[in-house]
């Protein structure tokens, strides 16, 4: 706690309030005792400048454009870790060591298998539902088959549930892709590493063997642990919300899936691509940098600002190599997508609008034209992202949980509704 005290005066009247600092980056004003002292309420739309909770697990500087997940910075964890081993990081707070990341590795491996009747909810869809919506609903419904798992007052099922969750995910994010396109459902292999594992179950068929590309396989696994946590962001704030009423940890992670799936959110990685795809070509570029510009129109560049990041999102980084990676394992020379991609990442960071916005490429831009090169239809960028974000969402959903100063999540409001007023009969309305 620092030595200062916050002071406000309002309505003729002193208040303090204490300042917490965080081991890096802003400190935050306690206004936890402010209604009680006051009778006002802070007044915040969109949390832009409230901490809603302390936690151990990432850090992101905006201006600085640097990501740390429990200290590591983002760029190291994607060059030199793995997927797997980053679950571990932000479950644990430490890196594991090879027998722990060995035990935690094969913990995940033997729950990747679904229950054998969950297969019935995808039947339930029509073929061409949206993948994100058979994931809310089958993620969901992962609590009426896993009750061993559901009592969060209990470590040991939390810890259950978490790994479940982890080693479930791809296998019903597979499911829905094949589901999508008609084709069998491919059971998961215990020899096989978790991207591996994943490209396996969305792309070989029961008529022959599916060699993996390395490459490929590295790349997928890169892009799972850019995708991982990312501090309070929407559907991180959606499971803590859900958690903190006591809801089991499979319906708290398919509230976040469901916010997650929105374009201004998850949902950018697909907007970004239909909107390359919409641009065409560089020629129309400055054309649409217009549009974004334009206040009367709604139209936004999909895959760029951030509300946090003021410079350039680091993933961002590390997700244009991993594309220029992945054409070039592919033989694909030049993607028209690809060109536009670059040439407006060029026009927009120079353009004076973005650049007094701090308007950046964000992890959401150069995801898609990767992800549509490795074979994924746009429908299913989401729920790679999903996917991903579950470790995330668990891990955060966990320090809640642990965390003695946790209450259930109930906002206030500025009310400007009508005032009291008695009920008028229909015959005199
Ligand atoms: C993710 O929170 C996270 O951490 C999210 C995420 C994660 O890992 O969990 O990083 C993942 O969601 C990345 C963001 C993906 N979304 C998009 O790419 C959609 C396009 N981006 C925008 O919708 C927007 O930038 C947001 C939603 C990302 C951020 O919105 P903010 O913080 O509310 O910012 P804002 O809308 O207030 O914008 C500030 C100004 C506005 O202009 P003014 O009203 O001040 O004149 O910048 C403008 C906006 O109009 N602006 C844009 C723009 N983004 C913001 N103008 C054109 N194109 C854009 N993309």
């Amino acid at each position: 706690m620092s030595d200062d005290n916050a002071k406000l005066a309002s309505l003729g009247k002193d208040y303090e309030f204490a300042i917490h600092d965080g081991t890096v980056g802003p400190s935050v004003i306690d206004v936890s005792t402010l209604y009680g002292q006051s009778g006002q309420f802070t007044y915040d739309p969109g949390f832009t400048s409230t901490a809603s909770c302390k936690s151990t697990i990432t850090f992101i500087d905006g201006e600085a454009g640097t990501l740390l997940h429990r200290g590591y910075p983002i760029e190291q964890l994607a060059d030199k870790g793995s997927f797997i081993e980053t679950c571990y990081l932000l479950l644990n707070g430490e890196l594991p060591n090879a027998k722990e990341l060995e035990e935690f590795e094969t913990a995940i491996t033997q729950h990747t298998m679904l229950h054998e009747q969950m297969n019935r909810f995808f039947h339930g869809f029509r073929r061409d539902a949206h993948p994100m919506a058979i994931m809310v609903g089958v993620v969901g419904a992962l609590s009426a088959f896993y009750h061993d798992s559901t009592d969060i007052g209990d470590e040991e099922q939390r810890r259950i549930a978490s790994r479940r969750l982890i080693a479930k995910i791809p296998t019903i994010a597979a499911m829905a892709y094949k589901y999508s396109i008609g084709q069998p459902f491919v059971y998961p292999r215990n020899d096989l590493d978790y991207a591996s594992n994943f490209l396996h179950m969305c792309f070989s068929v029961p008529c022959e063997e599916m060699n993996i590309s390395p490459v490929l396989a590295q790349a997928m696994d890169r892009i799972f642990i850019l995708h991982a946590d990312h501090e309070q962001n929407a559907s991180t704030s959606t499971v803590r919300l859900a958690g903190s009423s006591g809801a089991n940890p499979f319906a708290c992670v398919a509230a976040g899936i469901a916010c997650l799936w929105g374009p201004s959110h998850g949902g950018a990685n697909e907007a970004a691509l239909d909107m390359l795809a919409e641009i065409g070509s560089v020629s129309r570029i400055p054309e649409f940098v217009a549009r974004a510009k334009d206040k009367n129109d709604p139209f936004r560049l999909m895959g760029f600002g951030h509300r946090v990041y003021k410079n350039y999102d680091p993933r961002a980084r590390v997700m244009q190599k991993t594309c220029h990676e992945v054409l070039g394992e592919l033989g694909i020379k030049d993607d028209p997508l690809l060109d536009v991609a670059m040439e407006l990442e060029k026009i927009a960071l120079n353009d004076e609008y973005f650049v007094e916005k701090k308007l950046y490429p964000n992890i959401d831009f150069y995801s898609g034209i990767t992800l549509k090169a490795m074979g994924f239809p746009t429908s299913m960028f989401t729920v790679l992202f999903a996917l991903a974000r579950t470790v995330g969402w668990i891990a955060q959903w966990n320090e809640m949980i642990e965390d003695p100063s946790q209450r259930i999540g109930r906002p206030r409001q500025l009310y400007v509704g009508a005032g009291p007023r008695d009920y008028v009969d229909i015959n005199k309305r």
